[in-house]
Formats: C-alpha cells, sequence, structure tokens
C-alpha cells in the first residue's frame, strides 16, 4: 500500500518542524509548500538528508506550486504570518483571511478528500474561513489549538507537582486566545481532579489561579521570549498528534477547534471543545456539562470568536 501524502501548506518555522516530526514517526510522504521560492525545497532536502542518520522511510519534497499536493490525506495549514511582541492573535485577521482565502481554494482544487488542520492564527476564526473558502465538509476542516492549550497546562501542573507529564490529564475549552477556558475540574493527575488536590495541600487556589493564567498567556510568553516569531516545537507536536489520530484511525478524544452547528447550543462557529479524531475527521463532538462559573467562561470567549468571523466577514463579503 502506497504511503500517506501529509500537504503541509507554510514552510516556515511550524511547517519546518511538523515536516521533521511527520518524517521522524514515518507517517507518510511529505510535501512542504510555500509562496517563499526555496524554502520549501531547502528544508524539504535538508529533512530527507537526515533519513539515513534517523533510519525513516519517507519521501521529502518541497514545492512552490498547489499541484505538488494533489491527493494529499491530511493538509496542516500553517500558512500567514506570525506574532511579534505586542501583537495579539487577532491582530494577524485581515493579512491571514487573505491567504486563507488562497489556500482554501488550493486545497479544494488539488486535495479535497483531505483532512485538514488548521494552526494560522487567529485560530478559531482562520479555521472558519478556511472551511468556507474551501467548501469541504465540516467534519474534515479543525483547527489546531486545544492538544497544544492543554499540553502547556498539563506541563505548568506537572512542573509544580513535581509528577510525570504522562500522569497529568489537562482539559482547556474555548477560542484559542485571550479567552480560553482551563478547567480545573476536569483536569488531573493520576485521575484526582486539581481541586481536590488543592485540597489534598498538593497546591494552593493562588498557585493553581497562576498557572491557569499562565496557560492563557502561553503563547505570548514565548513570543516575548523569542522576539522574532510564535511558538513552534509544541505547536507542531500537537498537529502531529491529530494528524496521526486521523490516519491511524485511532479515535482520539483530543480537544480542537471543531465545527458547531447544535452541540454547547451554537450555531455556525468554530471553537474548542473536546472530539474524537478517527479516520471520519472529527467523528464526534462530546458536549460536557459545565457549572455557572465555567459556564460564563465558556460564553465569553464564544462571543470573543464570533466577534472575529463578523469580523472575517466585513473584510471579506463572499464570506457574509
Ligand atoms: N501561501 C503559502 N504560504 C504562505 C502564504 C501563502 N499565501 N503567505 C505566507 N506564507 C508562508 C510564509 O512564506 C512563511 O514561510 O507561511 C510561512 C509562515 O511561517 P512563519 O512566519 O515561520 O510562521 P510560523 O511560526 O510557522 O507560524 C505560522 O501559525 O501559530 C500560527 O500565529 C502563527 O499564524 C501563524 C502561523
Amino acid at each position: 500500500m502506497a504511503r500517506p501524502k501529509i500537504a503541509l501548506i507554510g514552510a516556515g518555522q511550524i511547517g519546518g518542524t511538523l515536516a521533521h516530526l511527520a518524517a521522524l514517526k514515518e507517517l507518510g510522504d511529505v510535501v512542504l509548500f510555500d509562496i517563499a521560492e526555496g524554502t520549501p525545497q531547502g528544508k524539504a532536502l535538508d529533512i530527507a538528508e537526515s533519513a539515513p542518520v534517523d533510519k525513516f522511510d519517507a519521501e521529502i519534497t518541497g514545492a512552490n506550486s498547489y499541484e505538488a499536493i494533489a491527493g494529499a490525506d491530511v493538509c496542516i495549514v500553517t500558512a500567514g504570518v506570525a506574532r511579534k511582541p505586542g501583537m495579539s492573535r487577532d491582530d494577524l485577521l485581515g493579512i491571514n483571511l487573505k491567504v486563507m482565502k488562497s489556500v482554501g481554494e488550493g486545497i479544494a482544487q488539488h486535495a479535497p478528500n483531505a483532512f485538514v488542520i488548521c494552526i494560522t492564527n487567529p485560530l478559531d476564526a482562520m479555521v472558519w474561513a478556511l472551511r468556507e473558502f474551501s467548501g469541504l465538509p465540516t467534519e474534515k476542516v479543525c483547527g489546531m489549538a486545544g492538544v497544544l492549550d492543554s499540553a502547556r497546562f498539563r506541563h505548568f501542573l506537572a512542573v509544580e507537582f513535581g509528577v510525570s507529564v504522562k500522569d497529568v490529564t489537562a482539559f482547556v475549552l474555548g477560542g484559542h486566545g485571550d479567552t480560553m477556558v482551563p478547567l480545573t475540574r476536569y483536569s488531573t493527575v493520576a485521575g484526582i481532579p486539581l481541586p481536590d488536590l488543592v485540597k489534598m495541600g498538593w497546591t494552593t487556589q493562588e498557585k493553581l489561579d497562576a498557572i491557569v493564567q499562565r496557560t492563557r498567556d502561553g503563547g505570548a510568553e514565548i513570543v516575548g521570549l523569542l522576539k522574532t516569531g510564535s511558538a513552534f516545537y509544541a505547536p507542531a507536536a500537537s498537529a502531529i498528534e491529530m494528524a496521526e489520530a486521523y490516519l491511524k484511525d485511532q479515535k482520539r478524544v483530543l480537544p480542537c477547534a471543531a465545527h458547531l452547528d447544535g452541540p454547547y447550543g451554537l450555531k455556525d462557529i468554530y471553537v474548542g471543545v473536546p472530539t474524537v479524531i478517527g479516520a471520519g475527521g472529527i467523528e464526534k463532538v462530546v458536549e460536557i456539562s459545565l457549572d455557572k462559573a465555567e459556564k460564563a467562561m465558556f460564553d465569553k470567549s464564544v462571543e470573543a470568536v464570533k466577534g472575529l468571523i463578523e469580523a472575517c466577514k466585513g473584510i471579506d463579503s463572499t464570506l457574509a
């Protein structure tokens, strides 16, 4: 059987890291696509030359034309611009919306059967627009944010408790922005919910609140340190986990920006929720119960995403 084909639209910091991880994990052949001439070809050749050392079998190529993504099984989209210090993800909206239009059309024409994972920010609005521009089925287009946000939360919790990240689960709902909702009640160490760990004296409520805030600011913290761009290792690892769930029909329960039309009482919006990812794409949206405070935070996050989607409609009348 032929290897799956993974098309990476955008060969920048995240795109290059995605290609390397996909190759190391032998998920399939990789095509890096970018408008910058030489960048996808150079990164592809560099990674291909690491294959004899790392012993993976995968064809890695680079291209500047959409024909190269023909028949891709998975497309991961990072095309666009990244944040600089002082910018919010929302500041990228106007520029990246235009990029989503060309990417959506390229995918529709050359890889209409792909499972599409969008990473470009502002995530929830960009994945909504990408779905509109591509016309692909909603269950085949999703956004990567929740896996990353919960990975950041898990890392901070593991450090605080002095335990392995493997035993920490965390749950983050809502939009991938300042209003994201890390849910402590649904986050655990080996099944013990965080509020119980506070009662057990493992940490204090103040420290937990600070970790929640640090999770919300996780992207900005990295931008502030790097100064020339935004995070790329953890975002790439997170999207690869989603791609692998699809390619191997793993039925993983992963939080991601999914199209909601009914669940959580929402209509035609993309926002972060727990989902089941398998060969059908987003096979299921998991609807969890929220208490009053959690619901208020989720509603606020949804309103922020709705505002960005309205802004997209204002910029591009074909979306209205
Ligand atoms: N088509 C294809 N590629 C494009 C296009 C386009 N229309 N416009 C820009 N690009 C390419 C750029 O040439 C660049 O190589 O997208 C790439 C983006 O790479 P980086 O600037 O390194 O950004 P990166 O860190 O990879 O982040 C990409 O993901 O997390 C989000 O906020 C982040 O929106 C940003 C995206």
